[in-house]
């Protein structure tokens, strides 16, 4: 699929819905539907069991990770902090994440969770921005309560959302991170908002990371980033049997 074909949302909000009830929801196809800032209308379909919003289908690791996604997906019914605790990513995602990640490298992450856990069993430092107290207070008590297998003091949990979160990003020292994962909540903190700073915060040779950059809600974003060194996974992502992108910008 060629995206320059279909103009993405801006500041609109887009609708998610199964159109066919039942047959829909099994196939995982799903329709997103937004207004542009000429008005007019788009939309998108997927079947998101088979290939992301783009069309691409899944890699073969992760297909092959299936019967651990199996297992996760009733982990997280019991749940929401995993036995386990890896980030809500495709799997290659994880693994090319989890070859990169080095003690002590200074992280920023847009929405918490299974991930500030990963990190944080990884060593490294890690502050965190996360929209919903709750969900915020659930993940530090997992910290609080398991010191061995993490690190309280490099764990800066930031409990905010929209313009708090930017104001307090752009705040940050410019150049100073190894690695950025914006994985946020639009409805409260948009991504495309956050890439424009994390580009300013994250060191000459560092990563930006982007979940879910086949969904055209983050396209506006991503084309902030063309031109850089890209590496694109789509494929099958813990706790959930769809199919998804998560893409990565050296800066
Ligand atoms: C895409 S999730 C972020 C996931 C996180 N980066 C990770 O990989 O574990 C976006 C938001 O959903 C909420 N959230 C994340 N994991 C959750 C879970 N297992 N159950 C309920 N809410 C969750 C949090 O508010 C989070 O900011």
């Amino acid at each position: 699929m060629d995206r320059k074909k279909i103009t993405p949302p801006n500041i609109h909000i887009v609708s998610s819905e199964y159109q066919i009830p039942v047959i829909d929801k099994l196939l995982g196809r799903t329709t997103l539907k937004w207004q542009c800032d000429d008005g007019h209308c788009e939309q998108l379909t997927a079947s998101l069991r088979f290939t992301d919003y783009e069309g691409n289908a899944p890699s073969f690791y992760s297909l092959t990770k299936l019967p651990y996604v199996a297992k996760t997906y009733f982990q997280a019914k019991r749940s929401p902090i995993m036995p386990n605790p890896v980030p809500f990513l495709v799997m290659d995602a994880i693994r090319y994440l989890g070859e990169m990640v080095k003690p002590d490298m200074k992280v920023m992450e847009l929405g918490g969770g299974n991930s500030s856990l990963w990190f944080l069993s990884k060593g490294a430092k890690l502050t965190t921005y996360e929209h919903d107290i709750h969900w915020a207070q659930m993940v530090y008590d997992t910290v609080d309560k398991n010191p061995s297998k993490y690190n309280q003091d490099k764990f800066d949990l930031r409990v905010m959302k929209g313009a708090s979160t930017l104001n307090d990003m752009i705040k940050q020292d410019d150049a100073s991170y190894d690695i950025i994962l914006i994985d946020s909540m639009n409805e409260f903190t948009r991504r495309n908002d956050c890439i424009r700073i994390a580009m300013k915060k994250i060191k000459p040779g560092g990563w930006l990371v982007l979940d879910n950059s086949d969904n055209p809600v983050n396209w506006k974003g991503a084309e902030l980033l063309e031109g850089k060194d890209m590496i694109r996974f789509t494929g099958f992502g813990p706790m959930a049997f769809f199919v998804c992108q998560t893409t990565f910008w050296k800066m």
